[in-house]
């Protein structure tokens, strides 16, 4: 390869979840700390980085025609950028990678995504760069401190996963569970406020499973950091994602109901409501053991807004184990939930199980799923209605004079009024819609 000038401008691209996206706002936090900037929207930048989902099989085919299409663009347009590609393909896919997309300078996998300015400085001057080790070590410690973020900001506090579910390629790509020190998510947590955030949402694979020593070494659970952050002045809400069923704690429950800061909304994937099913993904709970800690929960926070994940088609999921499913949701009473099909993952047990299923038994059962799920998530906004709650303003609407923000209940809410971004207003919600609420404006609530 030929050397070409160092890039001056960036674009990060983040494909996966939020933990994904945290690590592309680190990426170009890194870059602008380097003396890079941000391309200006729509215009092409001197590098791509391509922050990568390895999660079902259509998001890691998307990163390949993505490269093609930059390629062909740059071809056009008289440059092609320097492309890296991050995230959770580069760990799983990174020599691949190499070898099928030669344009591709960069190959940095979320455990080391540090050194990204150094690789593209070797990238820059005629080479290629891999980097996909696991170390042991965080990485955190080298990245910039925080600065200017949204009303709302994410914070990881938890990396990797021990759970291995079979279908799921994450502990592959994310390696083993970590927690992050207590002290460091702190100061984090504070540099975020100053910044501007007003809420933060803490973030791991396993998020309820972080533990760490607190400031007079005594050991703490995702509760007892969470108390610590909710006297940090500023900061007036707090919330977690994903958390796994076996790691919600009494602490932890019983936070939701004497933390203020802790919002009410509890993000907890059953997968399935079959036993049978859920012992073949290596869950570690039965569809009764959710249901009851549900129960816990809602003694705990009566209005607590449940989200959850399903699969549908696990491998030899049957019609009656997918009826099972169904049944959970009914009981459960989802306020919202992501579902998906089943997809087998290369390196994952589930992928080589018998009873693979039908593309066409899988979209069936999908549909069906997501009619249940859009019952339920609209039922629960229109339950909504009537109440007076407080809204975190995070954006402009599309209308003239509109705001969007977030309820208590993570619902999208819309209004009219004088406010700014970050304020924290009294709305009435007024209206339901499947995927977000109409508010009124009442007032503005004390900071
Ligand atoms: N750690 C979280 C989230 C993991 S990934 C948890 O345990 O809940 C987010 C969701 O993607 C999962 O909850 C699961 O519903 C879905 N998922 C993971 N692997 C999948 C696969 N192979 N096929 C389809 N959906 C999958
Ligand atoms: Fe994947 Fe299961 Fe770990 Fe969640 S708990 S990241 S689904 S292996
Ligand atoms: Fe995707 Fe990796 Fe997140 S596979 S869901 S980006 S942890």
């Amino acid at each position: 390869m030929s050397a070409t000038p160092p890039p001056r401008t960036f674009h990060v691209k983040s494909f996966g979840c939020q933990m994904n996206v945290y690590d592309g706002e680190r990426m170009a936090e890194l870059l602008t700390a380097e003396g890079m900037r941000a391309a200006d929207d729509g215009a092409a930048a001197d590098l791509v980085v391509l922050n990568t989902c390895h999660i079902r099989e259509k998001a890691t085919e998307k990163v390949y025609s993505d490269i093609g299409r930059i390629v062909k663009d740059g071809r056009e347009q008289g440059a092609v950028p320097l492309i890296a590609v991050a995230g959770c393909v580069a760990q799983a896919e990174g020599e691949e990678i190499m070898t099928r997309a030669p344009s591709v300078r960069v190959v940095v996998g979320p455990q080391a995504y540090h050194r990204l300015p150094a690789m593209v400085a070797e990238a820059a001057a005629g080479g290629r760069a891999t980097e996909t080790d696991m170390p042991a070590e965080a990485k955190f410690a080298a990245l910039p401190k925080r600065r200017k973020v949204g009303a709302s900001a994410f914070l990881t506090v938890q990396e990797g996963c021990d759970k291995f579910c079979t279908y799921c390629v994450v502990p592959y790509t994310r390696g083993a569970e970590l927690s992050r020190p207590f002290a460091d998510l702190v100061s984090e947590a504070r540099a975020l406020v100053e910044g501007g955030a007003r809420e933060i949402t803490l973030l791991g694979q396993n998020v309820n499973a972080w533990a760490g020593n607190d400031e007079k070494g005594r050991h703490v659970g995702l509760a007892g950091l969470a108390e610590e952050l909710g006297k940090i002045d500023q900061l007036a809400r707090i919330r977690y994602t994903t958390s796994h069923p076996a790691d919600m704690d009494d602490a932890l429950i019983e936070a939701h109901g004497n933390n203020p800061k802790l919002m009410p909304f509890l993000h907890l994937p059953v997968q399935s409501g079959s036993d049978r099913v859920l012992k073949a993904m290596n869950r570690s709970h039965t569809a009764e053991r959710y249901l009851r800690l549900l129960e816990r929960v809602r003694a705990s926070r009566p209005d607590i807004a449940l989200s959850g994940d399903f699969i549908v088609g696990f491998p030899g999921e049957t019609e009656a184990e997918f009826a099972e499913t169904l049944q959970i949701i009914a009981e459960a009473r989802y306020a919202q939930a992501f579902s998906f099909k089943f997809s087998a993952r290369p390196g994952t047990p589930a992928a080589t199980m018998d009873g693979q299923i039908a593309p066409e038994v899988l979209d069936e059962r999908l549909q069906r799923l997501q009619a249940a799920l859009q019952r339920d998530s609209l039922a629960f906004n229109h339950a909504s209605v009537g109440k007076r709650c407080t809204v975190l303003v995070e954006r402009k609407g599309r209308h003239a004079g509109q705001w969007l923000g977030k309820s208590p209940w993570l619902q999208s809410v819309h209004f009219t009024g004088d406010v700014a971004i970050g304020d924290l207003v009294e709305v009435d919600l007024v209206e339901a819609g499947p995927n977000s609420m109409g508010g009124r404006l009442v007032a503005r609530a004390a900071a």
